[in-house]
C-alpha cells in the first residue's frame, strides 16, 4: 500500500469509542485501508461485515501486538479501561508499534494531561511520556469528558429523581463520544505532518450538574435535581451502586476536581478539528432518553 493510502489501525475497536471511529473512518477512506484491532475477533463479526480487516491483539500480550501491527502505517491507540494497569499495557502497544515501523501513533489522552489535577490523568501523562521517548511520531488527542458519562444513566436519574456528584457548580465542557471519534478520524486521515501535535479536545459549551439535572427533568417531564455530596460520600454511593472501589475513587475525585475547573476548557479545538459544532447537551440527553424508551 502506498503512503498516499496509509493503512490505519484502530485499537480498542470493539469498544464504544472504537466502534464509532471505525464507522466514521470508512466514510472517509476505503474500508480496505482500515484495520480493527480487538481482543476477541468472535465478538467483532459486525466490524468485519463493514469490510474492514479485523485482527486480534491484547495490550497485555506483546507478541500479539507486534503480529497485529504488521503493515500498519497509522495507529489509533485507544486508552485501555483497565485502571492501574494502563501504563504497562500502553507501553506494550508503543513498543510493538515502533518495532512494526508504524509512522504515526495517535493516543486518546485526557484533557490538559500535563497540568490536570485529576487522579486518572497520571496514567495518561505517563503514556504521553512513553510516546515522547519512543521516537515514533505521535499526536495526542487529549479528550475531555464524554457527555455520555452522565447521560448513560439518565433513566436512573429519572427513576430516582436525583443526580449525585461532588462537582458543586463546576462547569464541565463535555462532548459526545461521536465528536471525539470524528476528531480521531480527522487526525488519522490528515495530510498534514502530525508528529508532536497536541489537541485539547472539549465541548463548545459547558454545563453544571444542576443544569444537566434540569435538562433531564425538562425532557423527561419528571422531577430530577442535582444533589452535591462530599467526595467521600459520593465515592461510597458509587461503591453502593456496584462500582469497584478504585474506579469509584477515581470518579469521585474527578467530580470533586470538576468543582475547581478540571473538566473545563474553552479553546474550541474540538469543533475546529471536526469542522462543526460539538454535540449539544440537549441532543445527547434526548438520545439517551430515547434509547430507554425504545
Ligand atoms: N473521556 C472520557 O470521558 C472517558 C470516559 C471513560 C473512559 N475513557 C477512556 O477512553 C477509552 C475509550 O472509551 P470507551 O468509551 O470506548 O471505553 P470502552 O467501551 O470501555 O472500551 C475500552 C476498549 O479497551 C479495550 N481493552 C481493554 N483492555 C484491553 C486489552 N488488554 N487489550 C486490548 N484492548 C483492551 C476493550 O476491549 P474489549 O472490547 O475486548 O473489552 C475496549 O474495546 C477508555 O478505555 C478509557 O481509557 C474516557
Amino acid at each position: 500500500m502506498s503512503p498516499s493510502q496509509p493503512r490505519i489501525m484502530v485499537t480498542g475497536a470493539n469498544g464504544q469509542l472504537g466502534r464509532l471511529v471505525v464507522e466514521r473512518l470508512i466514510q472517509r477512506v476505503p474500508a480496505s485501508q482500515v484495520i480493527a484491532s480487538v481482543r476477541s475477533v468472535d465478538t467483532a463479526r459486525d466490524l468485519a461485515d463493514l469490510g474492514v480487516e479485523v485482527r486480534a491483539a491484547d495490550y497485555d500480550d506483546p507478541a500479539s501486538l507486534e503480529a497485529a501491527f504488521a503493515g500498519v502505517d497509522r495507529l489509533l491507540l485507544i486508552s485501555s479501561n483497565a485502571m492501574g494497569r494502563r501504563v504497562s499495557q500502553h507501553g506494550h502497544v508503543i513498543d510493538a508499534a515502533k518495532r512494526a515501523g508504524v509512522s504515526l501513533i495517535a493516543y486518546t489522552s485526557v484533557l490538559h494531561a500535563d497540568t490536570s489535577s485529576l487522579g486518572l490523568a497520571a496514567e495518561h501523562l505517563a503514556t504521553e511520556k512513553l510516546l515522547q521517548a519512543s521516537g515514533v511520531p505521535f499526536a495526542l488527542l487529549r479528550n475531555g469528558w464524554y457527555t455520555e458519562n452522565y447521560t448513560g444513566s439518565a433513566h436512573v436519574a429519572v427513576e430516582h429523581g436525583v443526580i449525585l456528584g461532588s462537582a458543586k457548580d463546576g462547569r464541565i465542557a463535555a462532548a459526545a463520544r461521536a465528536d471525539y471519534a470524528d476528531a480521531a478520524v480527522a487526525v488519522l486521515t490528515s495530510d498534514d505532518v502530525l508528529g508532536g501535535k497536541i489537541y485539547e479536545l472539549a465541548g463548545d459549551t459547558s454545563f453544571t450538574l444542576a443544569k444537566l439535572a434540569d435538562e433531564i427533568a425538562k425532557q423527561s417531564q419528571q422531577p430530577v435535581a442535582y444533589k452535591d455530596l462530599p467526595e467521600d460520600e459520593f465515592k461510597a454511593a458509587l461503591i453502593g451502586m456496584g462500582l469497584p472501589e478504585e474506579l469509584a475513587g477515581l470518579l469521585a475525585d474527578s467530580s470533586a476536581k470538576a468543582a475547581r475547573g478540571a473538566l473545563f476548557d474553552d479553546g474550541h479545538a474540538l469543533s475546529a478539528l471536526i469542522g462543526r459544532p460539538t454535540t449539544t447537551l440537549s441532543h445527547t440527553v434526548a438520545a439517551a432518553l430515547a434509547t430507554k424508551a425504545s
